[in-house]
């Protein structure tokens, strides 16, 4: 009894402490202590994008070393970016703008604010003194007649409102009274392009959303909705193994879900998609394909200010698919500008896993390079002291200090180039299934199935920024699964 008695209590002890522990962190989390002012008088680092790889970067930086802007037309998609800038020791400054030209040797960034609300000035210039660019890519359309025009993309948080917006439209116009059958087939009818990663996930996101939800709210649109998923390649998610795609593929075919490969889209208007198909004996036939819904997800392309950088540097000339940078980051063609994420081309797929690594990186490389600036400074300094020094004992003195200062100096500046370390891929298919290439050790693991899916949602998780944020998705998922998916307009 007394073993129990002090089970008991011990149980309580911990209860207490782990709530008090949570109490604090979410007290601290909303009183963040008061921060240094911005130093102008250091070296000004502008920092354009919110994506993994500049946030990843923002987390490990130390803001007090330099003189902190950070530059993107949107708040973050996985954390809000000012409450990350606010729990930093020195304020950084924030400005919701699009970086719409980099100057590179006037050292000049010109940002316009293109928002809704506009002041009396919206359009400026910041000049640095080095520059990090994470503006990532925007969404390739090879220049497919009608594709801007007729799809929704998958990239910012704004697409995703305009993909739930238009589902609703598409089911309720569906179900408008005396709709003629071969319209209400249509407008059911989601299509989404591109077999990559994005275009599984939401091909399996939409089905689950349809099973789950739409059909038991709107019975009468069960035998016609529909999702197919169109690739020009014999396959989809070509970065996994062959084991994975078949899996991927057949779990498609359970949820029916149809892939259309060898498709290539060649047109789009407004109800209708245009695509080569090609025949199994090789032949190729145009095919009219009718859509309420047309997701577009072929991949990335360079963004305008990016391109507008290349042309500027000589370096760059033979670079096509983004900024060429070497192993430290560094574009190629510069000493003072840095590219993180998808608008940098460093031989590693544009991946969110791969820009945090990189982001993570720069911001030791920053840390490190500041305190090797101090260090420098101060052994300027102390030669200074040592030649005006008045006897031999506080000569050796400050060379004892001058040997120790070099030791750090040497120490500091070993920071090896950027290396990645791939942790494997990974995509949720729908119905509770994910693929998987794990590495491990110096192998590979392929997995799928439901132990894949709850491992997917773990490394979610921790892929989120913060403790608040991955609360907040915890909550998110068990409010879908007690409620279903929220399906508001705004
Ligand atoms: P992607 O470049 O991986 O795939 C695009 C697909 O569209 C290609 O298979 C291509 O053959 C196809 N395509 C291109 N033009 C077409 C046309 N006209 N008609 C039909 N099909 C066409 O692009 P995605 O999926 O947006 O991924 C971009 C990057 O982000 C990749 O590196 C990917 O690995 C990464 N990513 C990773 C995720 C994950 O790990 N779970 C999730 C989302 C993206």
């Amino acid at each position: 009894f007394r073993a129990l008695r002090w089970a008991w209590r011990l149980t309580w002890l911990s209860a207490i402490g782990l709530t008090g522990t949570v109490a604090y962190s979410i007290f601290e989390l909303r009183q963040p202590p008061e921060q240094s002012p911005p130093d102008p008088s250091k070296k000004t680092l502008v920092i354009l994008g919110t994506g993994w790889g500049s946030v990843s970067l923002l987390k490990k930086l130390d803001t007090e070393n330099y003189n902190v802007i950070v530059v993107s037309p949107h708040r973050s998609i996985m954390e809000p970016i000012r409450n990350i800038l606010r729990h930093k020791k020195a304020s950084v400054k924030f400005y919701e703008a699009e970086a719409t030209k980099i100057d590179y040797e006037k050292r000049i960034v010109y940002v316009s604010d293109d928002s809704e609300v506009k002041g009396d000035v919206s359009h400026t210039e910041i000049p640095f003194d080095m520059l990090v660019i994470g503006v990532g890519a925007e969404n390739a359309t090879f220049g497919i007649p009608g594709v801007r025009e007729n799809s929704c993309f998958l990239k910012e948080v704004g697409d995703a409102q305009n993909i739930r917006k238009r589902i609703m439209d598409c089911i309720e116009t569906a179900c408008f009274k005396d709709q003629t059958d071969d319209e209400v087939k249509r407008l059911l009818h989601m299509v989404v392009v591109g077999g990559g990663p994005t275009g599984v996930e939401f091909a399996g996101e939409l089905q689950d959303f349809f099973n789950d939800d739409l059909k038991k709210w709107i019975p009468e649109i069960k035998d016609n909705f529909k999702v197919t998923l169109v690739e020009a390649l014999p396959n989809v998610l070509p970065m996994f193994s062959k084991q994975l795609i078949d899996y991927t593929e057949s779990t498609f075919k359970e949820e029916e879900i149809s892939i259309r490969t060898k498709t290539m889209v060649k047109k789009v208007t407004d109800k209708y998609i245009q695509a080569e198909v090609t025949k199994p004996d090789g032949t190729k036939e145009l095919e009219t394909i009718p859509y309420g819904l047309l997701v577009w997800a072929t991949g990335n392309a360079i963004r305008g200010v990016v391109r507008d950088l290349m042309s500027q540097l000589p370096a760059q000339a033979n670079s096509r698919r983004g900024l060429a940078v070497n192993e430290y980051l560094v574009v190629n063609g510069t000493d003072n500008v840095w590219a993180v994420g998808d608008c940098a081309i460093a031989n590693y797929a544009p991946t969110a896993q791969v820009a945090s690594q990189e982001g993570a990186f720069l911001g030791r490389l920053f840390n490190t390079m500041a305190k090797s600036e101090a260090l420098e400074q101060e052994l300027n300094h102390l030669s200074e002291r040592q030649s005006q020094a008045k006897n031999d004992e506080e000569r050796n003195q400050i060379f004892d200090e001058i040997r120790e200062r070099q030791k750090q100096l040497r120490r500091n500046k070993q920071i090896g180039p950027f290396q990645y370390s791939h942790q494997g891929s990974l995509a949720y298919i729908g119905k509770e299934r994910a693929v998987a290439d794990i590495s491990w050790l110096s192998g590979n693991i392929a997995s799928g199935g439901t132990m894949t899916y709850l491992f997917w949602r773990s490394a979610y998780l921790s892929m989120c920024f913060s403790t608040r944020n991955r609360v907040l998705v915890c909550l998110d998922w068990v409010k879908a699964r007690l409620f279903g998916r929220d399906v508001s307009r705004e």
